[in-house]
Order: C-alpha cells, then structure tokens, then sequence
C-alpha cells in the first residue's frame, strides 16, 4: 500500500550529533614526539574550530574517569625556569596511549600565559594507520578542595587527534591568580593540587529509530454497514481493516459499556488482530481519526467525534463509551438505525510509523 510520509522526526542519539559537529574542525600540522622532553611549537588548541564551539565548565563530585595527576610540589615546577610541562606516564584509553600534559605557567605558544595550561596528548605510535582520525570527549578536571569538587572544563565540539595534530587541550583553564590563592581552594596544604581527565572515546550509536506520520491514504475511510443490529451481541467487532499499513477494527457495544451501559452506544478503534500478533511491547502508534455514526434519514446530520491517541500493545484501542445517546438510535424517527441496520464509519487523518534499525 502506497502512502506518503510527512513530518518526519529522526530519533538519534546525541553522540551522533558530536560527530556531525566534529566534522567542521579540521586538523592543524603539529609534531610530538614520543619523549618527555620538551615538545616545540604547540599549536592553539582553538584555532580550527568553528564558531559553533564553545567550552563549557562545572563543578562536579565525580573523579575523573581515565586518570588523576596529583602534584604535591607544585610551587617548585613553577618556580623551575626549565620547566614548561609536566608529563603524564602514558595511559591507555580505547586501543590508545595518552598523556596528560599541565603547563603549571600556561602554554606560551598557545596563549595560556598567565593560566594553568591542560591538554592531552596521543601517543601517535599507537594510531592505526597514518590517517586515522580519533574524535574522543574530552573533559578535563582541577580538584576542589574548598568545594571538595572538580572543576571542570570541556567543549562543545569534539576535537579529532590525527597524525598531525596531537594533542588538544585548554590553554586557559584557571588564571594563576586564582588557581595559586589558597582561598579558592585549587591550592591546598600547602602546596599540592590534583588533575585529572575524561577520555571518552564513544561508539557511534548502531540502533536507532525513524518515526514518521502520514496523513494520506488510498482508502482512509472504513465503512461498516451493521445489519441486525438490534439482535448483535453486546460486544461486537467490525471485520479487520487495513489503513494506512496498519490492521484495525471497530469495536461496538450496542447497549452501551460499563457506566454507560442502557444510556449510550460505545464505539472504538482497535488495534486489528494482525497488528496485536506483531506488537511488540514498545511498539506505540500514533492516529488521528474521526468515529462517525452518519443518519440515514433524509437528514445528512452525522454524529462524529474525534480521535488523537497513542495505540499500543497497553492501549489497544480508543473511543467513547458514551458516543451518542442509545434514545437516539430507538427512536426510529431519528434515521440512525433503518431497517435494523447501523452505519459507523472511521476515517483516518494521520496514522504513524516507525521503524527500528536494525529491526
Ligand atoms: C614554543 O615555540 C617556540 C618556537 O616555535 C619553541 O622554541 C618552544 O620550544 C615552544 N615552547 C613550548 C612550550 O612548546
Ligand atoms: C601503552 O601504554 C602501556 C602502559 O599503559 C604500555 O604497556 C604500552 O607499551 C604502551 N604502548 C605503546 C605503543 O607505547
Ligand atoms: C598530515 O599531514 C600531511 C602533510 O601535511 C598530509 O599529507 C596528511 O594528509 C595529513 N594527515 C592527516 C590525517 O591529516
Ligand atoms: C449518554 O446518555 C445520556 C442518557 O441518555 C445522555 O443524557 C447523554 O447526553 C449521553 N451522552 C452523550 C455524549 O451522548
């Protein structure tokens, strides 16, 4: 059966969103070598990203996940002339080798004079393949004392470690004003502080969902002609229907159901016997439609009310128990029932589908 989708609504995870974004920034030529030793020209860590990047910073009980760098003597590496960096031993996240890289005066060719400097850098020995692009999260971390948090800094956009640029990092995470005065807590007893980072290096998602709703169909009325009507059994289903790919029927109470039993004629739409066989338990359908019960008098008065409902394996079915008075239908001057027979009628205005990936 033909049908034209509309207002299609792509369910994705957000980690696919970080990929999209990832794909703006592009890599910078930059050298490391494989040593402690000092690492010449570090490029900024923001000069590649779109305008869309921006860094977010917190405040977080959580330790960082992928490694800590506790410092005790961190008044010393500032005072040290010689020392620009302080490296990590190498780590291993996914099938990588990091390092964690302070600056304890800032990066000076990254323009992190003046702050406390992070970065990470990868192991390019462990890359794959010369061109292999690795886009992790990375989120990095200055212990607290005062809060007993850690602060935290990361961006918006994923940076990508390649062959030719690796390392990434925050030239200006603490201005050394604040980050060296013992009342802020960065600083404590005496002199010791503590780094940490996140690397993520997240999947992307292999499941996923596409819901869409059309709102034509071929045939998008059913039309059910009820002979004998005063004679049906109390619950009564129409024949299975198929509209818009999805098997359903109506469902009548001629004598009304529950509190409305003897007052009002009850009418529903039912998820079709086809379509409960291959529900699953997640499985909900969205529809829109109109019940109608149309005179068949020489009046064109219709009795009509509408559906906007959620169907499902827990909710199989929608309408009113109370969908016109049942003295309306006796009374045979009215034209609802002629010669024993009642017309109800579904029309559907939007009816909606999902699929799953994989199914
Ligand atoms: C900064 O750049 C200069 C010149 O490129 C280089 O000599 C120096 O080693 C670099 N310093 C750092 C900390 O990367
Ligand atoms: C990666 O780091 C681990 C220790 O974390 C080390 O055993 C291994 O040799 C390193 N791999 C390379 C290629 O340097
Ligand atoms: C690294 O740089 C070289 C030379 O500039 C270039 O040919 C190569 O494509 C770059 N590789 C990546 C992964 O960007
Ligand atoms: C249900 O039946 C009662 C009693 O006949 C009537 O007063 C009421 O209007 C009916 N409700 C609807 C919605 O038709």
């Amino acid at each position: 059966m033909m049908s034209y989708y509309i207002d299609t609504l792509c369910i994705i995870s957000l980690l696919s969103c970080h990929f999209i974004t990832s794909s703006f920034a592009g890599p910078v030529p930059n050298v490391v070598s494989g040593s402690q030793k000092l690492i010449p020209t570090q490029v900024s860590s923001r000069d590649s990203k779109v305008s869309l990047s921006s860094t977010v910073k917190g405040l977080r009980l959580r330790p960082p996940s992928s490694y800590s760098l506790k410092l005790e003597s961190f008044s010393t590496l500032m005072k040290s002339t010689y020392t620009e960096r302080y490296d990590s031993r190498p780590f291993r996240v996914g099938k990588y080798n990091w390092t964690l890289v302070v600056y304890p005066k800032g990066n000076k060719n990254d323009s992190g004079t003046g702050y406390i400097s992070l970065y990470v850098a990868i192991d390019s020995s462990t890359l794959t393949s010369p061109r292999q692009v690795v886009p992790p999260d990375l989120r990095f971390y200055v212990f607290n004392k005062k809060e007993k948090k850690y602060f935290t800094i990361q961006d918006s956009d994923v940076w990508q470690f390649t062959i030719n640029k690796t390392m990434w990092g925050f030239p200006r995470v603490l201005p050394l004003s604040t980050f060296s005065n013992l009342k802020n807590g960065y600083l404590y007893d005496m002199d010791q502080c503590e780094f940490g980072v996140d690397i993520t290096i997240p999947p992307i998602f292999e499941k996923s969902e596409l819901f869409s709703v059309a709102k034509s169909f071929p045939n998008k009325r059913f039309t059910w002609f009820i002979q004998g009507f005063s004679t049906l059994p109390s619950d009564y289903l129409s024949e299975e229907f198929i509209i818009g790919g999805i098997s359903w029927n109506l469902r009548v109470f001629r004598n009304g159901f529950g509190a409305h039993e003897g007052k009002n004629l009850s009418l529903y739409l039912n998820l079709g016997p086809q379509e409960l066989l291959k529900t699953k338990p997640y499985d909900k359908i969205y529809a829109r439609a109109m019940l109608r019960v149309p005179n068949q008098g020489q009046s064109n008065y219709i009795v009509e009310r509408p559906l906007d409902n959620w169907f499902s394996p827990q909710n199989i079915g929608w309408g009113y128990a109370d969908f016109m008075p049942l003295s309306d239908l006796r009374d045979s001057s009215t034209g609802f029932v002629r010669n024993d027979m009642l017309v109800v009628q579904v029309e559907m205005e939007a009816i909606s589908t999902t699929k799953y990936f994989p199914s």
